[in-house]
């Protein structure tokens, strides 16, 4: 749904609007003068709303409408009258609460318009936020100066607030994650590019929805929408803000130190189990990695960045498409991607090739699962971390190479953690005994998932901690 935006705050624009003569006044009136009524006298923000639209109303008359016209107003819309009546009566002080007034109004608006409003606000202290309106009654606030809690290629997440009345009646307030392609410095970005990773931001809302998870395991999504910042069309999707954040930063935190082996594999248990879900409806993820799985405050899995994810069936063509992060590519992924660049003779990495294509199977979520078991389990990430895959630069050409010696070293690996004696490795020593600590994640789940050829890669389908 294509939403508004406006530069300005609801309460400019709210003024302005009926200065122009849009605003249906008598309406706006009556509603104040009821609220004010049932509250006895105390609404306090419906008052200062009432006291706006007095006085746009004035200034609208003043400017734009004969005395004669303000005469045959008054009779037709008696609510003026009483009105300016009910303001002048000084029981009540009028609210210092001008963010509610706020958000009342930008409420207003979206319910008047059927469609959703953001209001740039530009505070003096030279602050900004955005305040969204959805005609759903959801009122969204993103601190923008507080800049963004997490980020991805072409996106980033804000922890903000969501506002929304339960049961027609009391405003509730609660932590709320906004994921926008609102870039950081607009001014340097490509339109096309932002334009791209909003609508692949709509598909993914799409996606999320259709898996229709009630577990909870995959990220709850509440509302999507497009709208125009000048020359760019940005993307929203509001969602549930994990302040544990993602496996890759969790893993650094003392809560992940304090975890002990049976909830870590409980964790994992859960994990496996959102993919046993989503293979179930055949679909592929293409970019599981530690940074796209969040860890909840019961210290469980939540999925997030289903941007990738396809049918295993349709959309062959999309799998034609690269996707996911090298590190977490299975060798015949790899090799796939080796062939398109040969076909091309190029040794950059080919956008697309009918042999990633014939890669994009459900095992290779099945290999980057088990190198997030890995990770979780033993706090180090497998590729990077021990292998050391990433310090060194160079082409596409370079770095894939690098990317399959490693995988030719790792039954050598797998190897030496099984058998007696100590690693040949100095780093592998501390690993050696965290697995053996944990037999039944390293033998049962992650050796079989990090299985070479993936005909004999084990499905997440057929994995059981039984
Ligand atoms: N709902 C959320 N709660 C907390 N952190 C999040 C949330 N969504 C995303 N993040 C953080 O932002 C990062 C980027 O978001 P993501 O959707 O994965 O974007 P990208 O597709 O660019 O990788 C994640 O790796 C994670 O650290
Ligand atoms: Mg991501």
């Amino acid at each position: 749904m294509t939403a508004i935006t406006i530069n300005k705050t609801a309460t400019q624009f709210y003024i302005n609007s009926i200065q122009n003569g849009k605003e249906d006044f008598d309406k706006i009136t009556d509603l104040c003068l009821r609220h004010i009524k049932k509250k006895q006298g105390e609404g306090k923000c419906a008052r200062r709303i009432l006291e706006l639209t007095v006085q746009a109303y004035e200034s609208y008359l003043d400017h734009l409408i004969l005395g004669w016209i303000q005469k045959i107003f008054e009779r037709y819309f008696g609510n003026y009258g009483r009105a300016k009546e009910v303001l002048k009566q000084p029981t009540t002080s009028i609210p210092t609460d001008n963010a509610k007034v706020e958000r009342i109004l930008a409420g207003y608006f979206a319910s008047v318009r059927q469609t959703t409003v953001c209001f740039l606000q530009k505070n003096k202290d030279t602050s900004s936020s955005i305040l969204i309106a959805t005609p759903k009654g959801h009122k969204y606030f993103v601190p923008l100066s507080e800049g963004p809690k997490g980020k991805g290629a072409s996106r980033f997440i804000y922890e903000g607030k969501v506002y929304f009345t339960k049961d027609g009646k009391n405003e509730v307030v609660r932590p709320i994650g906004i994921l926008t392609t609102l870039p950081l410095n607009p001014a340097e970005y490509d339109p096309a590019v932002v334009k791209e990773a909003t609508s692949k931001m709509q598909s993914e809302y799409d996606t999320i929805t259709s898996i229709e998870d009630d577990s909870d395991r995959v990220i709850r999504v509440y509302d999507n929408f497009t709208t125009s910042f000048g020359a760019l069309d940005v993307g929203f999707t509001t969602m549930d803000y994990h302040q544990k954040s993602d496996i890759a930063k969790f893993i650094k935190s003392d809560d992940y130190l304090n975890m002990t082996p049976e909830k870590k594999l409980a964790f994992l248990k859960s994990l496996v189990e959102v993919y046993q879900k989503l293979h179930n409806k055949h679909l592929i993820h293409r970019d599981l990695r530690s940074q796209n799985i969040l860890v909840d405050n019961n210290f469980l899995p939540v999925l997030i960045d289903l941007e990738t994810c396809i049918s295993e069936s349709q959309e062959r063509s999309k799998a034609e498409e690269v996707a996911g992060t090298q590190a977490y590519w299975s060798p015949e992924y790899l090799a796939g991607c080796l062939k398109g660049m040969e076909e091309a003779n190029q040794n950059s990495i080919q956008k697309s090739s009918a042999y990633l294509a014939q890669a994009t199977t459900q095992a290779l979520d099945a290999w980057a699962l088990g190198l997030v078991c890995f990770h979780f389990m033993f706090g180090k990430d497998l590729i990077s971390e021990i292998f050391h895959f990433g310090s060194m630069g160079g082409s596409d050409k370079t770095k894939i190479g690098y990317l399959k010696d490693i995988h030719a070293k790792l039954p050598d690996f797998v190897r030496q953690m099984n058998a007696e004696g100590t690693p040949t490795e100095e780093n592998w020593i501390e690993i050696k005994r965290a697995i053996q600590a944990n037999k039944l994640i390293w033998n049962e789940v992650i050796v079989p998932l990090l299985e070479l050829d993936p005909q004999k890669r084990k499905r997440i389908a057929d994995i059981s901690f039984e």
